[in-house]
């Protein structure tokens, strides 16, 4: 057997476990949501779910990783498999392995715009453009959407920027764990602290850039991101989106996080490096993410066209607003690409980590060798890439966005809690009845986990948090899960029941979700397949 790849240092453990968190969600999610749900008050449920979900969760996903790599597995199907002696394991964990695929597939595309915004920037592509209905039209001609022909004639440069996206990110995989991934972020983050840091210092030091409109100044803008209002807390949809972020944004159940961490040595450090990366991670995206684009935003337009653009969606202020704001800046140029490359950068950190899970069953399981496994995964991103793109005025996207940057990461989360905190202990649990396992859960359930997570721990973690992770995550988790469908179902724009949408509509989405599911269902043949080889 070949040896297992390892992390080469802890400081590029911890910047490639940040980089995987820290991606276009602290950016342009999240200033977003604060600005949609409360303002400052929207901190109380942001924080309430980071320490009791968001941490407990990094710690269970670092410890599952660290442990399924002791028996050689990098992917939640053999960790999973490992933990819960249950033929069904690999198969329940096998999504750990398609959540990241089809995550990767749609995030790629939109970290590609940023790519392409770069080159814009520089080159002044967007400049003269004044109005957000034009810039609007700018974006869409470019993302094919609209046909206008007004900036771009077809979806070509859209296309061109995406194989540019997906190649680089070929490579990265190719080159494998220390020398690709880790290298990567010891490049990629601290030139995105610094870009964060300069684009933030412009910010603040901005003032009120037109002295007719006194109201539109920085002050105002924070103060807009940040003043509490405290009636929106009674507000369960808050309440969900704060926890709806927390997972996106520190990429829990995604599965790539066990993947990361499989590559530990078995008494590594859990605990405080995990900690450490949700830290850097909250620090980027509440002190960074959230002085940039809505407080330059109320700078440049006021209050009330950022509320409008807020509620447009994450693309509008990041590629629309900012582009029309940034070029009325000195050496606005200049600031355009450093906001787009910190975009990229924040991007590319992520995405390698969505393809590593499907890289590693590749190779792991399937002995193919890494450059061949990161060609087939860039194929395989290629194929399902492509109608992603031209179906993207169709809400093809949006399928994918729903179905997997929210369903099924709380789906992930939810099975890891359960075998984690309820399979992984059954050793210790005598008998199969029932009552003896209720019993014994009550007795030992998560301590063989808990003694897992301590090992080798540099800190240790407050008692409180074993009880946290029996009891109030797996209950959180099921109340999460099943308010959001309960939400989306109510709401008026349902994306399961796809109200307001005609047939032809329907049907791209449709193919979205069946795509989805022959994905899923593929993957799980694939870990069939494996283990049948194993044997
Ligand atoms: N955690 C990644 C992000 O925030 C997926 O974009």
């Amino acid at each position: 057997m070949t040896e297992r790849e390892r992390w080469a240092t802890r400081v590029g453990l911890v910047l490639a476990m940040a980089g995987n968190a820290v991606g276009l969600g602290n950016f342009l999610r999240f200033p977003r949501q604060v600005a949609l749900n409360g303002g400052g008050a929207f901190m109380i449920p942001y924080f309430c779910a980071f320490i009791l979900m968001g941490i407990p969760l990094m710690w269970l996903e670092w410890t599952m990783g660290r442990y399924g790599g002791q028996f050689g597995h990098s992917t939640t199907a053999g960790q999973f498999d490992a933990m819960w002696r249950s033929r069904w394991a690999k198969y329940i964990g096998s999504i750990g392995i398609s959540i990241p695929l089809l995550f990767a597939v749609y995030y790629i595309y939109i970290e590609s715009w940023t790519l392409a915004y770069s080159f814009f920037s520089i080159t002044k592509k967007y400049f003269d453009i004044a109005e957000m209905e034009k810039m609007n039209t700018f974006l869409q001609s470019f993302q094919g959407v609209s046909q206008s022909g007004e900036f771009f004639s077809s979806i070509v440069v859209a296309i061109f920027f995406w194989l540019i996206t997906l190649i680089i990110n070929i490579w990265v995989i190719g080159k494998g764990i220390s020398r690709g991934i880790e290298r990567l972020a010891k490049i990629a983050m601290p030139l995105l602290f610094l870009f964060g840091f300069i684009l933030v210092i412009r910010v603040l030091t901005l003032g009120t850039p037109d002295p007719r409109y006194p109201d539109r100044n920085v002050m105002n803008g924070l103060a807009y991101m940040w003043n509490p209002n405290f009636s929106r807390l009674t507000d369960f949809s808050v309440w969900l989106a704060a926890a709806g972020q927390i997972f996106f944004t520190l990429s829990i159940g995604t599965g790539t996080i066990q993947t990361y961490a499989s590559y530990l040595r078995k008494d590594d450090d859990c605990v405080l490096t995990g900690l450490s990366t949700s830290a850097t991670n909250e620090f980027v995206e509440v002190v960074l993410g959230g002085s940039i684009a809505i407080p330059i935003s109320v700078a440049f337009f006021g209050i009330t066209t950022t509320q409008l653009i807020a509620s447009q969606g994450s693309f509008d202020l990041g590629f629309v607003a900012m582009p029309i704001i940034l070029q009325k800046l000195p050496l606005g140029f200049f600031f355009g690409a450093m906001w787009f490359i910190l975009l990229f950068f924040a991007g590319i950190t992520s995405s390698v980590a969505l393809t590593s899970p499907l890289m590693a069953l590749l190779g792991e399981k399937f002995g193919i060798p890494r450059v061949r496994a990161a060609k087939i995964v860039g194929l395989i991103l290629f194929v399902l890439g492509l109608p992603v793109i031209f179906f993207l005025k169709h809400g093809y996207m949006d399928q994918y966005d729903f179905w997997i940057g929210t369903i099924l990461l709380a789906l992930l989360a939810m099975c890891e809690t359960l075998v984690f905190v309820f399979a992984f202990s059954r050793t210790r649990i005598s008998g199969s009845r029932l009552k003896n396992r209720l019993l014994g859960y009550l007795k030992f359930g998560l301590d063989a986990g808990w003694e897992e997570m301590n090992r080798g721990a540099d800190i240790k973690i407050p008692r409180i948090f074993y009880y946290i992770l029996k009891y109030f995550v797996p209950l959180f988790l099921i109340i999460l899960f099943c308010g959001w469908f309960w939400q989306d179902l109510r709401s008026e724009t349902s994306v399961i029941l796809m109200k307001g949408i005609d047939s032809q509509q329907g049907l791209f989405r449709w193919a979205a979700r069946l795509t989805i599911t022959g994905v899923i269902l593929g993957v799980g043949f694939l870990v069939k397949l494996a283990w049948r080889k194993r044997k």
